[in-house]
């Protein structure tokens, strides 16, 4: 709906009770409803407002991730909303078309409230990219995908506890879109997944049963120079892919997730290394109606920040559940990034555990990793991304539009347990 101007959205955090697993009712955390939340949507340009009212009986948060705003607009754990209160962030659409997500971000709470179900999708979109011959009718050929792992106790429960895994929360049932064993019928030659990895812990490697090649057109930040052909993805907690499947009249084919690398990790079958999920069915109708083929170009890849334009080198070392010796402080600031600055962060995990890389207003792009050129799949705009054991990433990125001494942004890891415990920092852009 919009208002003067304003594109104005309604989040209601509540209560609920859904049927995740067909046959049993689990009681669930829903945002509008009982699980999940609506796909926002707005396009470049556009001021946005979101009227975000609590109904839960604990302090919440609503956080934008992979939005580049005001830092009092993000919704990290400094514009908490109390039970019964309400919070309404405005800012403009200022970055391009992207399938960006939201979830609450509370202190030390995150892990709770996100596998509880609050979660949903936010796209965006621009000018060239609804001028692209790209699958682009939502819930026709252009279809959300939320992955999410659960375990449930013998009541239909869900169990938080994560049994002394380091990791967190390892479910044994992945759901898509909040459910157990979820089909797609599918209608077009072409159809695209936005699929988000909206899990606690886990990371999965995409593909199909049948190893289908298909492909990848985006990254966390918006589309790819060009698509790139592939028959996996992997995704880390946060991350999403933008992926287009080919169909035959007729067929079906499973969206899988297949044991994912996870690089030179400890106890690889703790962490899920082994694990391999069916996902989404794929179901193509008899006849499906004709996509144009992928076009060749699909952004200007080149737009990013080059190395030499860095006038700042950081280093994080994350070990355990911390970042360089230190654990999540609210009241420290562990960077201060100059306005219209642009950086080089070299982050390394020199734990033995999986850990990712999420950074709050910015997308990044990786440089390298130990020197080496990222795959092509790491080489779009991201905001979130897996740090294989001993590796050292380097980031590279720019702190633009918006300065406020008094409001940090967050990094982290965004395997919830760990941000829960600790490790994550705080940045201000002055
Ligand atoms: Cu998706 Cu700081 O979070
Ligand atoms: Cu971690």
């Amino acid at each position: 709906q919009v208002v003067d101007g304003t594109r104005v959205f309604q989040l209601d955090a509540q209560e609920g009770s859904s049927e995740l697993v067909p046959g049993l009712q689990t009681p669930t955390w829903g945002f509008n409803g009982d699980v999940l939340g609506p796909t926002l949507r707005a396009e470049e340009g556009e001021q946005v407002a979101v009227e975000v009212r609590n109904s839960l009986s604990e302090p919440t948060t609503v956080h934008w991730h992979g939005m580049h705003l005001p830092a009092a607009m993000d919704g990290g754990p400094h514009q908490p909303v109390a039970p019964g209160g309400s919070w309404r962030p405005e800012w403009q659409i200022d970055q391009q078309a992207a399938t960006l997500w939201y979830h609450p971000h509370p202190h030390g709470q995150t892990e709770k409230h996100v596998y509880r179900g609050l979660a949903g999708m936010f796209i965006l979109d621009d000018a060239r990219s609804r001028q692209l011959d790209l699958p682009k009718d939502y819930g026709e050929d252009d279809i959300p995908v939320i992955v999410q792992d659960k375990r449930f106790d013998s009541g239909g429960g869900l169990v938080q506890d994560s049994q002394g895994n380091e990791l967190g929360l390892l479910g044994d049932t992945v759901l898509a879109n909040g459910v157990a064993g979820a089909v797609q019928e599918v209608g077009t030659e072409l159809v695209r997944l936005r699929l988000l990895n909206g899990s606690t812990a886990r990371t999965y490697d995409f593909g199909f049963d049948d190893d289908r090649r298909f492909d990848q057109i985006a990254t966390d930040g918006g589309l790819l120079a060009e698509p790139l052909q592939t028959t996996r993805v992997r995704l880390s907690p946060g991350e999403r892919a933008e992926i287009v499947v080919p169909m035959v009249p007729g067929e079906q084919t499973m969206l899988t997730s297949f044991p994912p690398d996870l690089g030179d990790v400890l106890v690889p079958s703790a962490f899920g290394a082994r694990d391999r999920f069916d996902v989404l069915l794929l179901r193509a109708a008899d006849q499906l109606q004709t996509s144009p083929p992928l076009p060749v170009r699909l952004s200007d890849g080149a737009a990013g920040p080059v190395a030499s334009e860095a006038s700042v080198t950081r280093s994080f070392e994350v070990q355990d559940r911390q970042i360089n010796g230190r654990s999540m402080d609210m009241n420290r600031i562990d960077a201060a990034p100059e306005l219209g600055s642009t950086e080089i962060w070299e982050v390394t995990n020199t734990h033995g555990v999986p850990h990712n890389w999420h950074v709050h207003d910015v997308q990044f792009q990786v440089l390298d990793i130990d020197g080496a050129a990222p795959p092509p799949e790491l080489r779009g705009r991201k905001d979130t991304v897996y740090l294989e054991p001993n590796r050292t990433y380097r980031l590279i990125m720019r702190f633009e539009d918006y300065a406020d001494p008094d409001s940090p942004y967050m990094f982290h890891c965004h395997l919830l347990l760990h941000e829960d415990q600790g490790l994550m920092g705080q940045f201000v852009v002055t």
